[in-house]
């Protein structure tokens, strides 16, 4: 997972230098991709550490009480 948001991190960083729309729009695409990538590897560890999914929903359920 780190280094998937590492990737983000670079392609938007990639994408903020680009002078060419074009590249810009690419890199962007890259980096959504590299989100997916992110939510693919968190779902997986939703389904699978019982400890990571109470942490989870414990903190969703506080933010939604805010
Ligand atoms: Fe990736």
């Amino acid at each position: 997972m780190i280094a998937e948001l590492d990737a983000i991190n670079v392609y938007e960083q990639m994408a903020n230098l680009a002078k060419n729309e074009e590249i810009r729009k690419v890199l962007l695409d890259i980096a959504r991709k590299e989100k997916i990538h992110v939510a693919m590897f968190e779902t997986v560890l939703l389904q699978t550490d019982r400890e990571f999914l109470k942490i989870y929903s414990d903190y969703a359920l506080a933010r939604s009480r805010k």
